[in-house]
């Protein structure tokens, strides 16, 4: 076999690797999206839908995703391409790549977009300009900001800025510095945090929320909604852990890594819920309220609060640390694909993939104001974004690499790159992932189709 070495570099140890990944993971899918659509699609039924997918079907096939990439030792448009040929297959398999990096890119337009509110709120709330508000005042603070596409272009161009300049530094002065800094001290505010909820709030009823199982609360929709979600809070489907792989040490164990990263991306969906629920529910708020759940009811609630403006200020620096690392790893497969393609440095390639990221915002910014007209499939730019690569882009791309390492790769591929020591391990992956979730994503695009067209 050959050993390929990556021209990017590869992390430390396996911890960098494991604290990546998880930055890529814990984003604004945990904190913000996650307790809002288990708020819209009734809580707890959809929550152990969601787990249910996390682990039957986004653990196998993260655990494909950093095979792929380790082995191929390069961008996932590469690697893809690479592993192909050494299976003896078609080298076109890098299409998954480039649908991988074209979902990266429309995802990073809306990340953006709503990375840019936090930094907003954290201006905000340093400001103290949430001290004793009602909920209708904070409606009008976060309705405001939505209508000002100034102000909305000014935050996502810092953002675009920020996650430009951790890219530019390459897989280890960029990245992993950025990790070792950004991860212990997301741990830590997301820890003072659960503290201060469990002390405030009605904790029981949001633990009720989040647990309930009412199976009559679940329709096709959400269950759409969950398998998308379960795709998009791993990272799955683009590339993002692809490319991570692609720099792991060679040696350390897939198997138990990536069920660590799925843990505490877990843990932390769950954390942000239960932070966030008892919060909305002590102050007689609607659950389901939308992507405004987190702009406007925790504003509130942190405005009413003893110590509030100091802990309101440390959650959002909390949600823009997560959005922010797992931005980076939005543009670092496009960012290697071009350095490995055109031998180019790394900052004119991160200059030309922001301005794109950035032209691409705009359009997203201009849903809540100037464009709110405009409408593809009854949604605004913006939900069209969301839907179309969390719901279809990213469940197809894990299909697609589900049935690639499922069926293309050679089982001395797999079980070498894995190297699982159990047998029976080794057997329950490749049930996994030539059966359950590759049949998993595709029932239920079908029988979300024959629901919308019945
Ligand atoms: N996992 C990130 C989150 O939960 C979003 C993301 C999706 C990041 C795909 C990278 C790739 O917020
Ligand atoms: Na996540």
């Amino acid at each position: 076999m050959k050993d390929r070495q990556n021209i990017h570099g590869s992390w430390a140890n396996r911890w960098i690797f494991i604290l990546a990944a998880t930055g890529s993971a814990v984003g604004l899918g945990n904190i913000w999206k996650f307790p809002y659509i288990a708020g819209e699609n009734g809580g707890g039924a959809f929550v152990l839908v969601y787990l249910l997918f996390i682990l039957g079907v986004g653990v196998p096939i993260m655990m494909a995703e950093v095979l792929v990439g380790r082995r191929g030792r390069q961008s996932p448009i590469n690697s893809m391409r690479e592993v192909a040929i050494e299976a003896n297959h078609s080298p076109k398999w890098a299409i998954v790549g480039w649908m991988g990096a074209l979902a990266g890119f429309l995802i990073f337009s809306f990340y953006s977009v709503v990375a840019g509110w936090v930094l907003a709120y954290v201006a905000g709330m340093a400001n103290g300009d949430f001290l004793d508000i009602g909920s209708e005042q904070a409606g009008k603070v976060f309705n405001d900001l939505l209508a000002d596409p100034q102000a909305l272009l000014i935050w996502h161009t810092v953002f675009v800025v920020l996650v430009m300049t951790v890219v530019m530094g390459g897989v280890n002065k960029g990245l992993e510095r950025a990790t070792r800094i950004m991860m212990p001290a997301l741990f830590v505010l997301l820890l003072v945090l659960l503290g201060y909820s469990m002390t405030t709030g009605s904790f029981g009823e949001g633990v009720d929320f989040l647990f309930h199982f009412d199976p009559s609360a679940l329709s096709w929709d959400a269950v759409l909604v969950a398998l998308g979600h379960s795709f998009f809070t791993l990272s799955l489907g683009m590339g993002a852990i692809m490319a991570y792989g692609s720099y792991m040490p060679k040696g350390a164990s897939i198997g138990s890594t990536v069920m660590t990263i799925a843990a505490l991306d877990t843990i932390v969906a769950l954390v942000a819920g239960l932070a966030i629920f008892p919060i909305v529910f002590a102050n007689s708020l609607d659950p389901g309220a939308g992507p405004g759940l987190m702009f406007i009811t925790l504003p509130v609630a942190f405005g009413q609060m003893p110590g509030g403006q100091i802990f309101g200020f440390l959650f959002f620096v909390l949600v823009g640390l997560a959005a922010w690392s797992s931005a980076i790893s939005l543009m670092e497969p496009a960012a290697a694909w071009m350095v490995e393609r055109f031998g180019m440095k790394r900052a004119p390639v991160c200059v030309i993939l922001g301005i794109v990221v950035w032209i691409l915002g705009i359009a997203a910014l201009s849903s809540f104001n100037i464009g709110s007209d405009i409408a593809l499939f009854g949604m605004n730019i913006f939900d069209f974004l969301d839907f179309i690569t969390a719901n279809v882009m990213l469940p197809l791309g894990g299909l697609f690499v589900a049935c690639f390492a499922g069926w293309v790769l050679t089982k001395q591929i797999s079980q070498n790159e894995l190297a699982i020591k159990r047998p029976g391990v080794y057997a329950l992956w490749l049930v996994l992932i030539r059966y359950v979730a590759p049949l998993a994503v595709a029932a239920i695009f079908i029988l979300n189709l024959i629901e919308k067209l019945g």
